[in-house]
């Protein structure tokens, strides 16, 4: 761009969005582009340049796919040689990358490759036109990277627009119809194709009246979407009404073994294709908190998802079946009854049962993305079952958007999760023939995502869907140098270390000072923001800690509890069923111990509540001192958001902080060893 020549050449949405970004940095940085077309007969691939065209400078970065390089070059035999090394293909959104003198090239065997090239071009900076590089082969560790968006049409009386949104209003819908204006929406899509996202669903999984008809009469509004996106290489998906036949159809039942329901669901899906030829498919959450499902005819949800999956396989859609189905309206006094275990003991005895195009969506914890939860067991119980990760970005649990919280960490971790014992696959490895999946943390807000440093998590989650053994510091890094303009102080390291020790470490902070050792919730019921310990203890959804005047947590052990532990495989069932052996962190979510039980580190179970409850509230403290430094380094708007978002972490930690400490040292009796003040 502006001294540097460019040459892109392929064929194309994939090759012709490049150019367009290429232009795009051109209008903006200087340069001009000028298009070469494909000769007549159209039997060589178009072969356009870039370039300011007075600039004497030799191509600086080649974009092309390997059939469309018009001449032979020394990355080409590179990528040949490597390939006979057993690279084979790049796949369709695969690219390589190498140096050779002063080029820099990116070869694809798709156009979609070439995107993803750019967009790790434009991250690598300055470095990648540096020294040489041997060739680097990057291709996604899984097919499907999607966002769900949580977001009505219509506003919700209780939800608001966007479900467990806090980011405002939806960025497709308002007024009751698609927006007039969907600028941030074509945004949205580059934005997703540059973190390496490439699907979404445009409304709520759990989809009310109006949305319903998104499948039907409401169609061309998903149509319009995808022509914006398209062009990013994302594809539209769609959560459905699993009592659609009988809501839109005007069938008596939605029984999946009827042959009017097939025939319905047949039908409608083939006119989403003829509408949408590139349409992805299906998400549908099923006899799940009120959603209707197989159930209601007596049919397993292998029944229930297989008719959507056989609409949808001619043309090469997907069903995203999701595993989040547990009795919300349980008897707290019924001790037999644990919502860890549903997924898993309503899912895995259907394992093989499903066909290939269903892909059984798992959130990735027993219960419900708290801060802390033990990996779900289902993940490891069906193997002959292809499995999709749920994450969420948007932070019902884990601040709001209120507080910060880096999430890269914790998905990180998850991701490394080796179910089977340290030389066993990893979750990302089971995840690699479904897909991961995140709830979206985006809204119209001026920010995108309420909190400015939000959209950190957003960008994390495409790079770890994208190669998960990335590290999330780096990531975060990498996020920090595509948003922030180094400064031209006499420091001007000041701001990147900043946010490094405002965010690297956040999500054990809120950890700390929030629900102890896994315990999870402890939120108050309904908007799920602040402290509230017993908010859900007495409740219908089935969330406890059973703390009492000797101690505290869930005995989820086969030897004297709810026999979770024995979902797991060898060696997390031994290891979670052993007091001794339990990690810390897990610990309340495994067992219930007396307050005095120490732990692995060494201290007691009420001494840890306390230390890490008062040092959560000293570290948000010192978060926002740091904050303060970097006044005049950022964006006067962005500061003044986030040292407004910070106030109210710091007053949130307090509140968080002295309820739980109280809570625990009137039930237990047991004073804080430091003396510190408890209320
Ligand atoms: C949580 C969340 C709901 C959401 C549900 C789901 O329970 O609070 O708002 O609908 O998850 O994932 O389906």
């Amino acid at each position: 761009i502006g001294s540097r020549r460019i040459l892109v050449s392929g064929p194309g949405t994939g090759a012709e969005t490049v150019l367009r970004e290429i232009e795009r940095a051109c209008a903006r940085y200087g340069g001009s582009v000028r298009r070469q077309s494909p000769p007549s007969g159209g039997e060589r691939p178009a072969a356009d340049r870039a370039g300011a065209d007075t600039a004497p400078y030799d191509l600086a970065l080649v974009l092309a796919t390997e059939q469309a390089l018009p001449v032979e070059t020394a990355a080409r035999a590179d990528l040949r040689r490597h390939r006979g090394e057993g690279t084979g293909t790049l796949g369709e959104e695969g690219f390589a990358l190498v140096r050779h003198g002063d080029v820099t090239t990116v070869l694809a065997d798709q156009p979609g490759g070439l995107r993803y090239g750019l967009f790790h071009v434009v991250r690598l900076g300055e470095s990648a036109f540096g020294p040489a590089r041997q060739i680097e082969v990057h291709r996604p560790a899984t097919r499907l990277r999607i966002a769900n968006h949580w977001d009505n049409i219509d506003v919700h009386p209780v939800m608001g627009q966007v479900e467990r949104g806090y980011a405002g209003g939806s960025i497709f819908w308002r007024d009751g119809a698609l927006r007039r204006d969907l600028s941030r929406v074509g945004d949205y899509a580059r934005l997703l194709a540059a973190c390496g996202i490439n699907a979404i669903t445009v409304n709520n999984v759990n989809v009310h009246v109006t949305e319903a008809h998104l499948l039907t009469t409401r169609l061309g509004d998903v149509a319009a979407i995808a022509d914006l996106v398209r062009p990013y290489g994302i594809r539209v998906h769609l959560s459905v009404n699993f009592a659609s036949p009988v809501a839109l159809g005007g069938l008596a039942t939605a029984d999946p073994l009827e042959q009017d329901v097939r025939a319905w669901w047949t039908e409608t899906t083939r006119r989403v294709y003829e509408t949408i030829p590139d349409f992805g498919g299906y998400v549908v959450k099923a006899d799940s908190e009120g959603q209707p499902g197989p159930f209601a005819y007596g049919r397993s949800h292998a029944d229930g998802a297989n008719v959507l999956a056989d609409a949808l396989a001619p043309f090469g859609g997907v069903v995203h079946w999701r595993a989040f189905v547990y009795n919300h309206r349980q008897d707290w006094r019924d001790r037999s009854t644990d919502r860890a275990r549903a997924a898993y003991d309503h899912f895995a005895p259907l394992d093989g049962q499903f066909r290939d195009n269903v892909i059984l969506q798992v959130k990735h914890g027993p219960l419900d993305f708290q801060t802390r939860e033990p990996v779900s067991p289902v993940i490891a119980a069906m193997p002959a079952t292809r499995l999709a990760v749920e994450f969420q970005a948007t932070q019902e649990y884990t601040g709001q958007q209120r507080h910060v919280c880096y999430l890269g960490p914790w998905w990180s971790e998850l991701l490394r999760f080796a179910p089977w014992g340290a030389n066993g696959d990893t979750v990302a490895d089971v995840a690699a023939n479904g897909g991961l999946v995140v709830v979206s943390n985006v809204g119209d807000d001026p920010f995108w995502t309420g909190h400015p440093l939000a959209q950190a998590n957003l960008y994390a989650f495409g790079r770890l869907a994208w190669a998960p053994e990335l590290d999330p510091a780096a990531v975060l890094d990498e996020w920090i140098d595509l948003t922030f303009v180094p400064s031209a102080t006499s420091d001007p390291d000041l701001l990147r270390r900043t946010l490094h020790e405002v965010m690297d470490d956040s999500w054990r902070t809120y950890e700390r000072y929030t629900a102890p050792l896994g315990v999870g919730f402890m939120v108050r019921p309904g908007n799920h923001y602040g402290p509230d310990v017993d908010g859900y203890e007495y409740t219908p959804w089935g969330t406890y800690h059973f703390a009492d005047r000797d101690g505290v947590g869930v005995d989820r052990t086969r030897s004297s509890g709810t026999g979770f532990t024995g979902q797991y495989p060898s060696p997390w069932s031994d290891r979670y069923e052993s007091l001794q052996d339990c990690p810390d962190e897990l610990l309340l979510f495994f067992h219930h111990v007396p307050y005095g039980h120490v732990l692995r580190s060494g201290t007691t179970v009420i001494q840890h509540i306390y230390d890490t409850h008062f040092a959560g509230v000293e570290q948000v403290a010192e978060t926002r001192r740091r904050w303060e430094r970097v006044a005049g380094l950022v964006d006067p708007a962005v500061h003044a958001r986030v040292t407004e978002r910070l106030n109210e972490q710091l007053r949130s930690a307090q509140e968080w902080r002295d309820q739980v400490n109280t809570y625990f040292y009137r039930k237990s009796g047991v004073p804080d060893a430091h003396g510190r003040r408890i209320h």
